[in-house]
């Protein structure tokens, strides 16, 4: 198996130069660590703080959104090139906090990647399916349709590209971690459905996101088809974080 694995940690709209300053500087233990890349996503005032902060630790830092546009007068949104202009390498798009609060539809969301790959940052597409999709047997489609938004757009060849993060909606801050087999089962899904796109996914990172704490990190790793985390409530923990990564 040749995929690297990758850590990231979002820590959404929390923070404060003060507090972000003790966190990053927690952070040194988690990067230059043979078999894992590492990546933090503050909210984008901090960004620069960040990426200071880090810099020399082997830690690489992203934004948790980006606009679809390249520039003009798109009042209060950040282009990819501005992610870049500060040394962001990554860039989180179509998180499910997004979708569903702020109505990022499919659309959207495909054309966000598109101009993440245009200026060269790596995106990380987000998927998953609420609890009441998957109740009703319907998280496989979900979840499928929603790559195929974006690989509609992108084209298979452009899909390689993508890093996906599968988060089950009721996954996410709650406590209630997928079990192994179950984050398993969805991402061995994902591989096969990309590769019927024609992607060449055997390539393409698939990292599961939805209450990953250091607790049962390592479980999850353990699986062929999961090949990191993206850390919301744990990321904000220098000890928790570095032993998610210490345990990929
Ligand atoms: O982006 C991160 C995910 O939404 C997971 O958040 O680890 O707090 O459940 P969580």
């Amino acid at each position: 198996k040749v995929r690297k694995k990758l850590v990231v940690g979002n820590w959404k709209m929390n923070g404060g130069l003060k507090r972000n300053a003790a966190l990053l500087a927690g952070l040194a233990a988690c990067g230059n660590r043979e078999g894992v890349d590492v990546v933090v996503c503050p909210p984008y005032p901090y960004l620069a703080q960040a990426v200071a902060a880090v810099k020399g630790a082997g830690v690489a830092v992203g934004g948790q959104d980006l606009c679809a546009f390249k520039d003009g007068a798109y009042t209060g949104e950040v282009s990819a090139s501005m992610l870049l202009d500060l040394g962001c390498a990554w860039v989180i798009v179509g998180h499910s906090e997004r979708r569903s609060l702020f109505g990022e539809a499919d659309a959207v969301v495909a054309a966000k990647v598109q101009a993440a790959l245009d200026a060269g940052l790596s995106p990380i597409l987000c998927v998953g399916e609420s609890l009441a999709q998957r109740e009703a047997g319907e998280a496989e489609a979900v979840v499928c349709s929603q790559l195929d938004h974006v690989v509609d757009v992108l084209g298979a060849e452009r899909f390689a590209g993508v890093v996906v993060a599968y988060e089950p909606v009721w996954a996410i801050g709650t406590g209630k971690t997928a079990s192994p087999e179950q984050a398993q089962g969805m991402h061995r899904e994902i591989r096969m459905h990309l590769e019927r796109r024609g992607v060449a996914a055997e390539g393409v990172k698939i990292l599961y996101g939805g209450s990953v704490t250091a607790a049962n990190a390592s479980q999850l790793f353990a699986e062929p088809d999961i090949d990191g985390a993206l850390v919301g409530g744990a990321s904000l923990v220098a000890d928790s974080f570095s032993s998610i990564c210490a345990a990929a």
